[in-house]
């Protein structure tokens, strides 16, 4: 097995991609000098100087398998070389077309005679054969890339094999020769086999060692396009003071953070890492898409630079199907205009409204279960609540919710039944925003409360919104910092009551986008990704088992620090939290966050929403049981926890071997003691001392790269596209009695609604940015799906249980169907309720609010 291992040792050259149009005419063929799908001006994965390195070590290398042969007429032993097949997975890529006759044309272009035409590939020796002092060279191999096509696949795999003899050495090059009169993209040449740092064969090892050195570089010297360095650096490149005093921030860690990079510069992203062709197209057609969306909404915005006027104005945003009959030519040339206006409207977004176009109460509560934020709901333990907030600084810690607010809303339960019986809910954003609220409503444009939301659970299973607190920091000791609005029971409160919800809405979308959705997921897998990368080889088995839950990670969030995080970016001016936001997602970092808690179920635990009880599935107990989150999240959660203890005990069989893998703890010590340098010294961060630990780790990390990241981010659209909704930022406080506009509000409090909620310009620009985050794109690949598994040939203990974790999430995708159609489960299905599919495993392109992604690419 060794012997075979060695000339499989290949796998350190392992996607060493040839990754170049292939020439249409019989020319010398390539040398290996590339790695995974970057250009050919891209510097090679196997250097001319790791090539001198494998001949420098090939020179005292013995052949690398042999048969021991008694020579009859010497008496002396002799060695035999032994025939080995290595085998290897080619993927090519096809022009990507949705027209399938054009495909067939294509196919046919390129085929034409296929038995005259065909790859050839043959392996290269680092070592030269002596007999003819050229490369040792394996048989050739042919590869007929016109069998097994499949119509439309844009990449499509074939299996080959190369037969060597054991005295073949380490493999350095493949040669191709294209017998084809079309050019084909071939992506990657895949040799199997992952290896643990003990188990590395001799001859690599040194190059394996090598390989991670110039992976992590020296830490000098400015990074170029072309690097594959992977390194840290410390997020405080967001403000720009050198652009005036407005593009100031306060300085959130290192003061040696990098400089901000602005287009058309590209900010650093090493280019084994940087998004493909299709990615990139895509990102571009969706910004052009954003662009142009804006564009009508925009020249209506010049002649209208405020407010909506009605709910109704809303409304046609949004595209409609066409009533004309299309026949008599004036209707075909207005039918014409109205496609080019419809052409440049948005996709209606699939939240409901009530009649007067407002957010409905059960909608309000629906959203905290099966929204696009199902991560603020707690239980509440106590009440009132109470705020942990330096009291010198922030006033009283009391809550301004009484008694009287919510008895009349608990079905004749007393507070304490109803604590105990597990029946009050809260949404607590009082201490997260409280601090930054002076510096926001001194904007004159931004409107805020820090707010707290009571919810009961009613009978069935629903939550019914029961108190909204409204808190400002107190000017005084007699400032009425603090207010409470209950359910309405007239004109004047209804609307005040769908004002509250509209500030705790935009509350909800900051503390969404900034704390859950790009801390939570995005950033804190940044450590983990760059730390896998500089310390785990590419051979390494983890490393195998997480590549795919890091794709495009870095490249997505190095432009979110471009555009979305930046100063003046997208975060800043379109969210309540405003350029106080990375302030309040550093702090919610420092003082919230822990990684021990990320799981699913510890973070159900945490919130108070679920129990642990063996008994049941998954080993829990929700407290709601009709928490659509939850509930498909923990079949996704335990689907993952399953395949990586399979992995996990597959490559540790002695449990022993964890502390000794010295590459593996060298990666999470980094990923704790750099990456998150910052709290590097908490108590909480899990040990990896055994095969538990270290499953229970890489099923955080997957779970927050998939699943986690699909839950927050695809519906971003379809829940947030109608502003008055869900709106990201308010413009007015929630008036009072004694206030100046007060009488405005009661003249016409749809007017006043609508001067409150963002500008039809804000509006559709926020729109436009939200449309792209939710898009998945042409290329997305969806949790179950993997386009390494030739990697394992070998192992098929291991390829079995990818195949069993890929049924897993088709099952789970018929069992969120089958949920969705219960009409017993009043969260996920009703009269105008979409259902809740955003942890449905696959998904089209485009904004479908379902599709779980193996990583973070948007
Ligand atoms: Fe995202």
């Amino acid at each position: 097995m060794a012997i075979a291992k060695e000339i499989l040792g290949a796998s350190l050259l392992e996607k060493y991609n040839v990754n170049h149009w292939s020439k249409p005419v019989p020319r010398l063929g390539y040398l290996i000098q590339q790695h995974q799908s970057m250009l050919s001006s891209y510097p090679t994965f196997f250097s001319s100087s790791k090539r001198e390195l494998l001949q420098r070590n090939n020179v005292k290398r013995k052949a690398v398998a042999t048969l021991n042969i008694k020579d009859q007429s010497t008496g002396v032993i002799v060695e035999e070389p032994i025939t080995y097949k290595v085998n290897a997975l080619v993927n090519v890529r096809y022009d990507k077309t949705e027209d399938v006759k054009e495909m067939m044309l294509q196919v046919f272009a390129a085929f034409n005679n296929s038995t005259q035409r065909a790859l050839i590939l043959q392996l290269l020796s680092t070592e030269i054969d002596p007999r003819t002092m050229a490369p040792k060279m394996s048989k050739e191999t042919i590869l007929d890339c016109s069998k097994n096509l499949i119509i439309g696949a844009q990449l499509v795999a074939y299996k080959v094999e190369f037969v060597v003899d054991s005295s073949f050495g380490v493999p350095g090059a493949i040669t191709i020769i294209s017998r084809y009169e079309k050019e084909l993209f071939l992506e990657s040449v895949i040799i199997e086999g992952p290896y643990l740092p003990w188990e590395t064969p001799a001859g690599l090892k040194e190059l394996r060692e090598e390989e991670l050195g110039q992976l992590r570089g020296d830490g000098k010297g400015l990074r170029v396009s072309s690097d594959r360095i992977y390194d840290y650096d410390v997020y405080n490149d967001l403000s720009n003071p050198d652009k005036g005093i407005e593009f100031a921030r306060p300085t959130l860690g290192d003061v040696n953070a990098e400089s901000p990079v602005e287009e058309p510069m590209h900010m650093y992203v090493p280019r084994d890492d940087a998004m493909d062709r299709c990615k990139k197209e895509d990102f571009d057609v969706g910004k052009k898409k954003g662009m142009r969306r804006n564009f009508v909404p925009y020249l209506a915005a010049i002649a209208d630079k405020d407010a909506f006027k009605s709910f109704s104005d809303i409304n046609g945003l949004y595209r409609e199907r066409s009533s004309f009959d299309m026949k008599s030519p004036l209707a075909k040339v207005i039918g014409k205009v109205q496609e080019f206006i419809q052409l440049h409207k948005f996709d209606p977004p699939m939240i409901s409204t009530d009649a007067s176009g407002c957010l409905r109460d059960d909608e309000f509560g629906r959203q905290a279960l099966a929204g696009i934020n199902p991560l603020s709901i707690e239980r509440l333990k106590v009440f009132p609540p109470t705020s942990k907030l330096d009291p010198s600084i922030y006033g009283p810690q009391e809550s301004a919710l009484k008694e009287e607010h919510i008895i009349g809303d608990l079905n004749g339960m007393s507070i304490q039944q109803a604590l105990e019986k597990n029946k009050l809910y809260i949404i607590d954003y009082h201490d997260m925003l409280l601090p930054f609220l002076n510096q926001v409503n001194c904007l004159d444009d931004r409107k805020a409360y820090a707010t707290r939301t009571i919810f009961f659970l009613t009978p069935v299973g629903t939550l019914k919104p029961i108190a909204i607190e409204l808190s400002l920091p107190s000017v005084g000791p007699n400032s009425q910092s603090k207010r409470v609005l209950t359910s309405p029971v007239d004109a004047t409160t209804t609307w005040l009551w769908q004002l509250a919800k509209a500030h705790v809405c935009s509350n909800d979308c900051g503390v969404h986008q900034i704390v859950h959705h790009w801390l939570r997921t995005h950033a804190v897998m940044e450590p983990f990704i760059i730390a896998a990368h500089r310390q785990l080889s590419v051979m390494h088995p983890i490393f195998k088992l997480l590549h795919p839950h890091m794709r495009y990670t870095l490249e997505i969030n190095a432009l979110a620090r471009q555009y979305l995080i930046n100063v003046e970016g997208i975060i800043e001016n379109n969210f309540t939290t405003g350029k106080h936001s990375m302030l309040i997602t550093s702090a919610a970092y420092k003082n919230w966050w822990r990684f021990d808690l990320e799981g699913l179920p510890s973070d159900l635990i945490r919130r108070g929403l679920a129990i642990r009880d063996q008994t049941q599935p998954h080993g829990l107990k929700l407290l709601i049981e009709d928490y659509p989150y939850a509930n498909d999240g923990l079949l996704i959660w335990s689907a993952i926890k399953t395949l990586v203890q399979t992995y996990v005990n597959y490559y540790y069989k002695d449990p022993s071997k964890i502390c000794s893998d010295s590459e593996l703890q060298a990666w999470y010590y980094e990923a704790v003691n750099v990456g998150h340098e910052d709290l590097r010294n908490a108590s909480w961060w899990p040990r990896l001392d055994t095969p538990e630990d270290l499953s229970s780790i890489l099923t955080t990390l997957i779970w927050l790269a998939s699943a986690q990241h699909a839950a927050l981010n695809y519906g971003q659209y379809p829940y947030g596209g109608h502003v008055p909704l869900r709106p990201p930022l308010m413009r007015k406080l929630v008036p009072k009695e004694d206030d100046p506009e007060y009488a405005k509000f009661v003249a016409d409090p749809e007017k006043y609604f609508l001067s409150a909620i963002p500008s039809r310009f804000q509006s559709t620009k926020f729109m436009a940015v939200i449309d792209i985050l939710s898009t998945h794109s042409i290329d997305e690949e969806y949790i179950g799906e993997r386009k390494d598994l030739s990697t394992w040939l070998g192992d098929s203990e291991i390829i079995e249980a990818f195949y069993r974790f890929s049924m897993e999430m088709r099952r789970i995708e018929n069992e969120i169907e089958k949920r969705n159609g219960d009409p017993k489960l009043r969260n996920r299905h009703g009269a105008g309720v979409s259902a809740y599919e955003l942890l449905i495993p696959r998904s089209r392109h485009g904004v479908t609010c379902r599709g779980v992604p193996n990583s973070i690419t948007i």
